[in-house]
C-alpha cells in the first residue's frame, strides 16, 4: 500500500470522505473511555490483595521493632533491603519512605534549592537561574514539580539509547546555572526506551563534567522491574558507575512499589550517597516521626524473594494490552506513513508521534467522541510540544475490549486529522 502522501488527490479525497463518515458514526454513539493516566487496572491491584494478610497479628520486624510505634526515619531494614533490590544499591544507601516517590523527589529538589544536599554552602537557590535539563518527551509530573519550585527547564532530545548526551554535555560544560538532569532510565515514560550502558556511564560522570559544583543526576527508576518480557531490558548500575567516579553524592535514585503492589499504598525509596541521605534525614525529622512501618513490613513480607514472579503476573495482564495497541497501530496506520510509535518491552506507555501540528487536533477529535487522552503537550515542560506531535498512550487501566475500541477511534482520529490537514 502507498503512503497517504503518495496517494493521488482523488484517492485521498475518497479516503477522507470514508473516515469522515466513520467519525460521524462514532460521534452518534458517545463513549466514555480514558487512556490518559498510567494507572494499574483493578486485576493488577488484586495481585497484591494478600498484602492484607501479611501482618496477621505479627507486628515485629526482623530486628524486633514494633512497627506500630513511632520511629525509624530511614525505614525498616527489610524495607530498605527491598528498595536496595529495586535500585541495585546496598541497603545502607537507601531510605524507605511513604507511599510516593514523587514526594521524595520534591524533598530532594526542595532541599537542594534551599539548603543544599551536602551540608555546606552550596544551594541551587543561590544561582541566578537554577535550571534542570529535561529530556523530551518525558514525564509530565517531573515538569510540573520543577515548574512549581520555580526552576527553569532546558529540553534535550530523547533517543532510543537515552538523552542525547552530546547535547547534555555541551549544555552543562559552561553554564553553572544547570543544576541537574531528570531521567527515567528504564522503560522511560513515555518512550519506553532503556538507557544504553554508555549513557549510564556518561550520566554518572556528569557531576564531574558540569560547570556547577552542585549538579545532581535525578534517576527516577519508576519502572525498574516492570518488564513485559523475561529477561527484561538490562539497565547498567548507576550506583556502581557513580562509586567508581566519586559522584555517588550527586546521584539521587528513586523507585517505588506503586506499580508493583498498590498504586496508592506502596512504599517509595531514595538511594544516594551518605552525605545526601544525612541531609535528607535532617529534613525528614521536621516532617514526620517515622514512616508507615506497618505498610513497609507487610510489603517486605509479601514481596520477599518473589518480585520477579509477581512482575510476571503483571506482565501476563499487561502484555495483551500492549499488543492490542501495537497491533492496531500497525494494522490501521502501518502503511499510511502518518505516525511513528515506540514498541516498549516494559513500563506503562507507548509514545506516538503524529504529523507536525496535529497532536492537539487528534486529541481534541478523540475527546469530542468521548475518548480522553493525555493532554497534548503534557510530555513537554510547560505543556508546550514545539512541534505539536506527541501523543502518550497509557494502555494499562482500560479493559481489553475497551482498549480495542479506543485504539480504533484513536487511529481513526489520526487518519482524519492528517487527511484534513492535507486537504486544507
Ligand atoms: C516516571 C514516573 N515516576 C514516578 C511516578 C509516580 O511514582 P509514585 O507513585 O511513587 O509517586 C510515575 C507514575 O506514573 C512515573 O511514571
Amino acid at each position: 500500500m502507498t503512503s497517504l502522501m503518495d496517494k493521488s488527490p482523488k484517492e485521498r479525497a475518497s479516503l477522507l470522505q470514508d473516515w469522515q463518515k466513520q467519525y460521524e458514526l462514532v460521534s452518534g454513539n458517545l463513549l466514555s473511555m480514558d487512556l490518559s493516566r498510567g494507572k494499574p487496572a483493578a486485576d493488577q491491584l488484586a495481585l497484591s490483595d494478600a498484602l492484607e494478610n501479611a501482618i496477621d497479628g505479627d507486628y515485629r520486624a526482623k530486628d524486633g521493632t514494633d512497627v506500630r510505634n513511632y520511629g525509624g526515619l530511614r525505614g525498616l531494614p527489610e524495607a530498605r533491603a527491598l528498595g536496595a533490590e529495586l535500585l541495585e544499591t546496598p541497603a545502607a544507601h537507601v531510605i524507605a519512605g511513604g507511599n510516593s516517590s514523587l514526594a521524595l523527589m520534591h524533598l530532594v529538589i526542595r532541599t537542594a534549592l534551599d539548603k543544599g544536599l551536602w551540608q555546606d554552602e552550596r544551594a541551587w537557590a543561590k544561582a541566578d537561574a537554577p535550571t534542570l535539563i529535561t529530556p523530551v518527551p518525558g514525564y509530565d509530573r517531573h515538569f510540573t514539580l520543577t515548574a512549581a519550585l520555580g526552576i527553569n527547564m532546558l529540553n534535550v532530545e530523547m533517543t532510543d539509547k537515552g538523552p542525547n548526551m552530546d547535547q547534555v554535555r555541551s549544555l552543562i560544560a559552561d553554564d553553572p546555572n544547570i543544576k541537574g538532569i531528570w531521567n527515567v532510565p528504564k522503560y522511560s515514560n513515555p518512550t519506553g526506551c532503556t538507557y544504553s550502558d554508555a549513557t549510564v556511564a556518561q550520566m554518572a560522570a556528569l557531576p564531574n563534567d558540569a560547570a556547577a559544583d552542585d549538579f545532581v543526576v535525578l534517576w527516577d527508576n519508576a519502572y525498574a522491574v516492570h518488564d513485559l518480557e523475561f529477561p527484561g531490558a538490562k539497565l547498567a548500575s548507576i550506583y556502581d558507575a557513580s562509586v567508581a567516579l566519586g559522584t555517588q553524592d550527586h546521584v539521587a535514585q528513586f523507585a517505588s512499589t506503586s506499580k508493583v503492589t498498590f498504586a496508592g499504598a506502596g512504599i517509595a525509596f531514595i538511594g544516594s550517597g551518605p552525605t545526601v541521605l544525612d541531609s535528607l534525614e535532617k529534613e525528614l525529622q521536621h516532617m514526620t516521626i517515622g514512616p508507615d512501618k506497618v505498610n513497609q513490613l507487610r510489603h517486605s513480607r509479601f514481596l520477599d524473594g518473589r518480585i520477579e514472579d509477581h512482575m510476571r503476573a503483571h506482565a501476563e495482564l499487561l502484555k495483551p494490552k500492549f499488543e492490542v495497541v501495537l497491533d492496531t497501530l500497525e494494522r490501521e496506520l502501518g502503511d499510511l506513513g502518518v505516525a511513528q510509535w515506540t514498541r516498549p518491552k516494559g513500563g506503562y506507555f507507548v509514545s506516538l508521534d503524529v504529523g507536525p501540528g496535529l497532536a492537539k487536533k487528534v486529541i481534541q477529535l478523540a475527546e469530542d467522541v468521548g475518548l480522553t487522552l493525555t493532554p497534548a503537550g503534557a510530555t513537554f515542560p510547560h505543556g508546550e510540544d514545539p512541534e505539536d506531535r506527541n501523543v502518550r498512550i497509557a494502555p494499562t487501566f482500560a479493559a481489553l475490549d475497551e482498549l480495542t475500541e479506543a485504539m480504533l477511534i484513536l487511529t481513526l482520529c489520526i487518519k482524519l486529522a492528517t487527511a484534513q490537514g492535507m486537504h486544507d
